[in-house]
């Protein structure tokens, strides 16, 4: 039974508990950028033959027994990647990028990326500094907490939990969403 004031012990019941309960109750968003919709198709040799959607669905299994909410999105269009941060910006715990070619190209992406206050785990599936040289330079690096590479799928799953430990809490209930990107 828990009692109705906590003991001196337990941070449990605190303004400064509540909040923190509040914080990981949001959703983890986890954004891929351009061509990684073709994931399993796409230059096996490097990306592997795990689609998307499996990748996707294996991050929920993973994430439903942590109890932990998250929100997919994928897009081939800088814009929508921009509009999806802003949201995660006011809505995420945490956020888990691949943001395919845009890493290597976009202050864009960086600048929308340094509006979170929250973990930003920059995810690539292989090992961009293994090869060509234009891709061994990340724009948006600098707005992420930290950077997994070279895993293939399993780096989705890496970050999941990275963000996990380091903000470690577990949570009941929590849905899994998807946002709709509507371009035709
Ligand atoms: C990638 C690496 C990028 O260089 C490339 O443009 C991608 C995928 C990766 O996951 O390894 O689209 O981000």
């Amino acid at each position: 039974m828990m009692s109705a004031s906590p003991s001196p012990s337990s941070a449990r019941g605190t303004s400064a508990a509540k909040a923190a309960r509040g914080e990981r109750a949001r959703p983890i968003y986890v954004v891929n950028g351009p061509n990684l919709n073709m994931l399993g198709e796409r230059e096996p040799e490097h990306y592997g033959r795990t689609s998307l959607a499996e990748i996707e669905a294996e991050l929920s299994a993973c994430a439903k027994a942590k109890n932990v909410a998250l929100v997919f999105f994928q897009s081939n269009e800088e814009g929508r990647l921009i509009d999806c941060i802003q949201d995660a910006a006011q809505n995420a715990r945490a956020l888990i990028i691949n943001a395919g070619a845009y890493t290597h190209s976009s202050v864009a992406l960086l600048d929308a990326l340094k509006l979170l206050s929250v973990p930003v785990v920059e995810v690539h599936l292989s090992n961009i500094f293994a090869r060509e040289a234009f891709r061994q330079h990340s724009y948006i690096s600098p707005a992420a907490s930290g950077v997994i590479c070279g895993f293939g799928a399993a780096g989705y799953r890496m970050a999941l939990n990275a963000i996990l430990a380091q903000t470690d809490m577990p949570q009941t209930g929590m849905p899994q969403t998807r946002i709709k990107d509507t371009a035709p």
